[in-house]
């Protein structure tokens, strides 16, 4: 099994490690919040649909891509491959290119001499994706251009990953990715000849996407960019980690930056190597446990909090005043009174980590004075949890690669 092997090799390279080797380190890059809602602002509910929506096509192509590489459906998600047979919305070998919104984004440099693009640094998804000169659906978007670079490889290999929303297709290269000073060669890029409308500047500012994912949800079934940098001896441990946050947000690679953090951190055991899967104990509103035990996947791409329909129900029926609104995808999204926002409690191994009141919302309803759209929207589309950016810029998050493991460390 592809994961497996991946953690193996992991480790491998890092007990690996000699004197003779070349350096390996520790860096840190800068990030930049994009199209960020906030609780003083209006929440644009199309846009907050279409995010929901682009969410659950990325797992879902995922789940696709998980299931072709091991030859089973991930424990999370026991029925996906028969639904997706019988709804024939994945055809074989040909799987979405579903996005959800960024909103961190950060610099890399791709070929010789190098060109530079912003990517949105994404834990739920496999790829390293980049729009191609030839993609005329990529306004606004630097393009990348194989043929101006002397490390550029053709692979010769041309991908179409399909969704209910549409087709992104394009072809595979190989080429240099630099990222802070580290260099990583030969890394496979999906070069985009067309961006779907998930990959619209609504919902991804970015150019392109950096996928911090396992291997086995990879859509082109290649190697992450971190198992690249940790078989190139690039970085010390084969770990990353996030502070995300309106001002000084930072991703650091090979470690975690302990000048961002206090205390110790609390781990977390992933459950099933594909996204960043471990289990919640438990949601609280206001303290009082609304939803028992559920999978979770930790997801840098979206500010979105995204629970199964039933817990959803549950969690704002505890929720005076809170009212559904079916999004046409046949999603839910919770309207609630703004001046009742409540503490949101995310139970991770035995320890409550809370969202704060003011971080509950996304914003208030255009022309519903006193209204406001809740961060945790619902769907019938998942089983389990997507843990976005409103909750994991309430915390310091290691994700521990080698260990197969993620930290959450108070932020100093
Ligand atoms: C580049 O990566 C691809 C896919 O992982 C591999 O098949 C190929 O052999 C690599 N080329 C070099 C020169 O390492
Ligand atoms: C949660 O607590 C806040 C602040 O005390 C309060 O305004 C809100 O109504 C409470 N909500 C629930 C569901 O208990």
């Amino acid at each position: 099994m592809l994961t497996i092997a991946f953690v193996a090799s992991a480790l491998c390279a890092l007990s690996a490690a000699s004197p003779t080797a070349p350096a390996k380190r520790t860096v840190t890059i800068p990030m930049v919040r994009r199209s960020a809602p906030s609780s003083s602002g209006t929440a644009d509910m199309a846009d907050l649909e279409a995010q929901a929506n682009a969410l659950v096509l990325k797992y879902e192509s995922g789940i696709y891509a998980y299931a072709q590489t091991t030859g089973a459906d991930p424990p999370f998600s026991p029925s996906f491959a028969r639904r997706a047979a019988t709804e024939r919305a994945y055809a074989s070998e040909e799987l979405t290119g579903a996005h959800s919104g960024a909103l961190w984004q950060g610099l890399v440099t791709v070929g010789t001499p190098t060109q530079t693009f912003t990517v949105s640094f994404d834990t739920g998804f496999g790829d390293v994706v980049l729009p191609g000169t030839a993609c005329n659906t990529c306004k606004g978007r630097l393009q990348y251009n194989p043929v101006a670079s002397t490390s550029a490889v053709d692979r010769r290999e041309a991908f179409k990953w399909m969704s209910p929303d549409g087709s992104m297709s394009g072809r595979v290269y190989g080429d240099s990715v630099g990222i802070a000073g580290l260099e990583v060669r030969n890394q496979t890029l999906a070069v985009a000849s067309a961006y779907t409308p998930d990959f619209s500047t609504a919902l991804l500012p970015a150019d392109g996407v950096l996928g911090l994912a396992f291997p086995s949800v990879s859509r082109l079934g290649t190697p992450s960019f971190l198992q690249s940098l940790v078989d190139q001896h690039q970085i010390a441990s084969p770990i990353f980690a996030f502070k995300l946050a309106d001002a000084g947000a930072e991703l650091t690679l090979g470690g975690a930056n302990s000048a961002l953090y206090t205390d110790k951190f609390t781990y977390v055991p992933v459950q099933t190597a594909s996204f960043w899967n471990v289990r919640l104990d438990g949601v609280s509103l206001n303290g009082t446990l609304a939803v028992g035990g559920r999978a979770s996947m930790l997801d840098t791409g979206t500010a979105l909090l995204l629970a199964p329909a039933d817990d959803a129900h549950a969690l704002y029926g505890a929720l005076p005043g809170a009212r559904p609104q079916r999004t046409p995808a046949g999603d839910t999204l919770y309207m609630f009174p703004c001046a009742g926002a409540p503490t949101l409690g995310l139970v991770f191994n035995g320890k409550a980590f809370k969202v704060p009141r003011a971080s509950f919302s996304l914003g208030g309803v255009q022309e519903r004075e006193g209204v406001c759209v809740g961060a945790v929207a619902g769907s019938e589309r998942v089983a389990f949890w997507v843990v976005g950016t409103t909750f994991l810029q309430t915390v310091y998050t290691e994700f521990d690669v080698g260990k197969s493991r993620i930290g959450f460390a108070a932020l100093k």
